[in-house]
């Protein structure tokens, strides 16, 4: 499995979108749209029209991340937005976490379930045979820019042999603090989807930071 690797939106330049899109357009495998309600998260990014607006440029797969509340009242949306994947976080569903899959699925999207470092990784294996994705948080998620948190590869680690455990070909993607210098180690780890907002976008060259994550 080759490792893919999804720049986060977040960090573009969001005057110049177009031209940060076009950058990365070329050498991403995945474009990552992080949604901030302010709520669940104490940040506010952006919202449809910028998901939409996306969608007519990328080349890419839309990766759609909610950090938001009550995530149900928002997939339909999401979905015709132009989201190709759509990642909720469990500690906002909770047990509803199967209703919002189920839902995900309705409209033909991937279905992540997301968990923040603080959330035991034994949580959501009740839902590991049926999403597409797990998305394994090695920041809290709100903000770019923050610092990798090192236990986030023992989990990685007891995610994927419960995934080997029910043979499951679900992946794995990593958020938050990533970039060449932990790529290799992180897929070591069992990630497979890479997301790297400020690594990418803070580097002069973005495309070339991206082929460097995926050569590490
Ligand atoms: C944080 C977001 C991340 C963020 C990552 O809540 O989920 O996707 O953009 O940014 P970096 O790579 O700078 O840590
Ligand atoms: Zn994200």
């Amino acid at each position: 499995m080759m490792v893919q690797i999804a720049p986060s939106i977040l960090s573009a330049d969001f005057l110049h979108l177009y031209k940060d899109v076009e950058l990365v357009n070329a050498e991403a495998d995945l474009f990552h749209l992080d949604v901030m309600d302010g709520t669940f998260v104490p940040n506010i990014s952006f919202g449809f029209p910028v998901v939409e607006a996306i969608a007519r440029e990328a080349r890419k797969p839309l990766d759609v991340h909610l950090m938001i509340v009550h995530p149900e009242k928002y997939v339909e949306r999401f979905a015709k937005a132009g989201a190709d994947m759509i990642s909720f976080h469990y500690e906002a569903a909770q047990d509803e976490s199967d209703a919002v899959i189920n839902l995900i699925r309705r409209f033909h999207v991937k279905a992540g379930i997301v968990i923040n470092p603080d959330c035991p990784v034994e949580k959501i294996f009740p839902y590991l045979p049926k999403v597409d994705f797990i998305l394994v948080m090695s920041v809290f998620a709100g903000f770019g820019g923050q610092a990798f948190i090192e236990t986030t590869y023992g989990r990685i680690r007891a995610v994927q042999a419960e995934l080997d455990r029910i043979g499951s070909p679900a992946l794995i993607e990593v958020d938050g603090g990533v970039g060449p210098a932990n790529a290799a180690a992180l897929v070591e780890a069992g990630a497979s989807i890479l997301v790297a907002g400020s690594s990418v976008f803070r580097a002069s060259d973005p495309a070339a930071a991206i082929a460097a994550m995926r050569l590490a």
